[in-house]
């Protein structure tokens, strides 16, 4: 599967990933810039990506730790998710996010 992610630049990024591979790694794994501080505990933020639209609806919703943790995210958006808690399954193949700047 393929996720998709576009730079603060505006570049896009296709990367491959695994079902079941968490979001957060994905990323870490392809070198991209997301620091995951906390390793997916939910405590600091850095994993946040703006889900593009039309893949919102796709992931499973949020958490109200997650809603919690989201609110200290720099450029929060009304599609913003920590990719710590992004688990990819098969509906997921060609998500795109974007990272924040
Ligand atoms: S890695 Fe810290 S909240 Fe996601």
């Amino acid at each position: 599967m393929n996720i998709s992610f576009t730079h603060a630049d505006g570049t896009v990024q296709s990367v491959a990933a695994k079902v079941g591979e968490r979001l957060l790694d994905v990323a870490q794994h392809h070198g991209l810039p997301m620091e995951g501080t906390c390793e997916g505990h939910m405590a600091c933020a850095t994993c946040h990506v703006i889900v593009a639209k039309a893949w919102y609806d796709t992931l499973p919703k949020p958490g109200n730790d997650e809603l919690d943790m989201l609110d200290f995210a720099p450029g929060l958006s009304g599609t913003s998710r920590l990719a710590c808690q992004i688990w990819l399954t098969e509906a997921l193949d060609g998500l795109a996010v974007r990272l924040p700047g």
